[in-house]
Parts: structure tokens; C-alpha cells; sequence
């Protein structure tokens, strides 16, 4: 019998790639997002099936899940992946965005792995990967609101890790930096010279199997940005220096 897979986010980017990365090792996936056409094509190319849910809303979140566990009662993986840019800084954010990125980011994590609980704790040993952000470790440049998001999305990830583990469900963060996606259009913000930091879907992939392959609780893609993050928590004075010089901007 297959396993089964849930991915949200599934339609585009690093869900998109991961569901492929997914498939291609026998899983079925179900893939979640809001627009029902890419998510389709992409259930049929992989094989697997799909439903339409905005992970910001909880009662739509229970409800997809209480279908998706009717058909299988037993969830081996959940990727909370799922997620929008901010676009701004605090200071010229519209309100509504601020509450939308946090809506998605953040809460969307919390209420999907609540409501499929149920169907990882019926396959124990499970596993769930939470797609942050190296902006969950690092504060730097004018993207606030998404790095506040992230903060909160690692911070329940790390939580829920100690929480879930002793219960036999592993709770996986992976970290990544500067990826090329439809959401996150990188290299048409970055000058050409700094391409190279671009990393691809495929990659973020790779890394999740490896973080489920060898039970890694934390992952970072490309692995030598885990050196930010101890800038960040070694010297803040530099990092604070080099965002508010410019040098540091993110679009995200
Ligand atoms: N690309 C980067 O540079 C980068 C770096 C670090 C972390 N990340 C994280 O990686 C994750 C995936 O992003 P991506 O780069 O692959 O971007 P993407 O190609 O834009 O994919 C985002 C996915 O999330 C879905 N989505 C957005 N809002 C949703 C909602 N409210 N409910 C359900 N699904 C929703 C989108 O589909 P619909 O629009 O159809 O809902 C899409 O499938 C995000 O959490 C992002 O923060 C990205």
C-alpha cells in the first residue's frame, strides 16, 4: 500500500518540486492550495489527488482534513509548506497584508498539523516538515512582516518537535534561503553577481528527504546559511549595521 503524503502549497515552487521528489519514491501525495487548475494538473502529472484549502482559514483547514483522513486514516507525512511573501517593511505595510502573512506563514502550520494529528498519530513512526526560512533565524533588511512570520513559524516548529517526538511523530525545520519560484521571483530583484545563491526548488526537495532520510531536526538550503543565523545570534550589532545600510534587502 502507498503512502500517503499531504503537502500544502502544493501547486507551484517547492511544493510542486517536492510532490515530483514525493512521487517518484512511490508516496501519494495529496496536494493542498487555493487555486484548484495548477494544483489538478499537478495531482494528475504525480498521481495523486488534491484539494482546494486556504490554510489561513481554520474551519476550511478542518474540514479539508477531516475528508482527506476519511480516505486515509493514516497520514505518514505532512509539509506545512505553504506560504506568501510579505512584500514590505512594518513601517509601509498595509495593515491587511501584515495579518495575511501571518494568517498563512504562522497559523497556517499550527492548524494543519492539528487537524491531521489524528492520522499521523494512527502512523506512528510519522513525520512532518515545516518549510521556513533562514529570514525565521535572521532578521535583516525591509521584509519584517514575512521574517516576523517565519520567526513564529520556526519557534512552533522547534516547540512541537519536543512536544510530538516522545509520541513518535518527527518534526523536521527546514530552512531555506534565496529560492527561484513563482511567489518569490528572486533573480529578477538580485543583481546577476548574485545568482549563485539562488538555490532551486529541486534543492529544498532534496533537502527535505534528507531531513526525513536521517531524522535531522534542522536543515538549511544551501547548508552554509546556518552561519547567519549564528551572526545573528552572535553579533546583532553587525547585522542591525549591515540591514540598515541596504546591504541586507530581501523581497520578501
Ligand atoms: N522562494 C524562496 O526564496 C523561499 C525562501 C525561504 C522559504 N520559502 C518558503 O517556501 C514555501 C514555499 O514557497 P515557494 O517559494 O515555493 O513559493 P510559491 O511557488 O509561490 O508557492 C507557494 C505555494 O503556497 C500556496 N499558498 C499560498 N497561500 C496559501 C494559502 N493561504 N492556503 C493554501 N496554500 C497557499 C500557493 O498556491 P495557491 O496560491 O494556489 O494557494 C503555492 O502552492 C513558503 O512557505 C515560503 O515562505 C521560500
Amino acid at each position: 500500500m502507498q503512502q500517503i503524503a499531504v503537502v500544502t502549497g502544493g501547486s507551484s515552487g517547492i511544493g510542486a518540486a517536492l510532490a515530483r521528489a514525493l512521487a517518484g519514491r512511490g508516496w501519494r501525495c495529496v496536494l493542498l492550495a487555493r487555486r484548484e487548475e495548477p494544483l489538478r494538473k499537478l495531482a494528475e502529472e504525480v498521481g495523486g489527488e488534491h484539494e482546494v484549502c486556504d490554510v489561513a482559514d481554520r474551519d476550511a483547514v478542518a474540514r479539508t482534513a477531516a475528508t482527506v483522513l476519511e480516505r486515509h486514516p493514516e497520514i505518514k507525512l505532512l509539509v506545512n509548506n505553504a506560504g506568501i511573501p510579505g512584500r514590505t517593511g512594518f513601517v509601509d505595510s498595509d495593515p491587511e497584508r501584515i495579518d495575511l502573512v501571518t494568517r498563512v506563514n504562522y497559523l497556517g502550520s499550527v492548524w494543519c498539523l492539528n487537524a491531521f494529528l489524528p492520522g499521523l498519530l494512527a502512523a506512528v513512526p510519522s513525520d512532518v516538515v515545516n518549510i521556513a526560512s533562514v529570514a525565521g533565524t535572521v532578521t535583516a533588511g525591509t521584509s519584517g512582516p514575512y521574517s516576523a512570520s517565519k520567526h513564529a513559524q520556526v519557534s512552533f516548529s522547534r516547540a512541537v518537535t519536543a512536544e510530538l517526538r516522545p509520541r513518535g511523530v518527527r518534526v523536521h525545520t527546514v530552512l531555506p534561503g534565496f529560492v527561484e519560484t513563482e511567489g518569490f521571483p528572486q533573480r529578477s530583484v538580485f543583481p546577476r553577481f548574485m545568482h549563485r545563491v539562488i538555490a532551486e526548488p529541486e534543492d529544498v526537495a532534496k533537502a527535505v528527504l534528507r531531513a526525513i532520510d536521517h531524522d535531522k531536526r534542522e536543515v538549511y538550503v544551501p547548508r552554509y546559511y546556518r552561519f547567519a543565523t549564528l551572526a545573528q545570534a552572535l553579533f546583532p550589532g553587525s547585522v542591525a549595521r549591515t540591514a540598515a545600510s541596504g546591504r541586507l534587502k530581501k523581497p520578501a
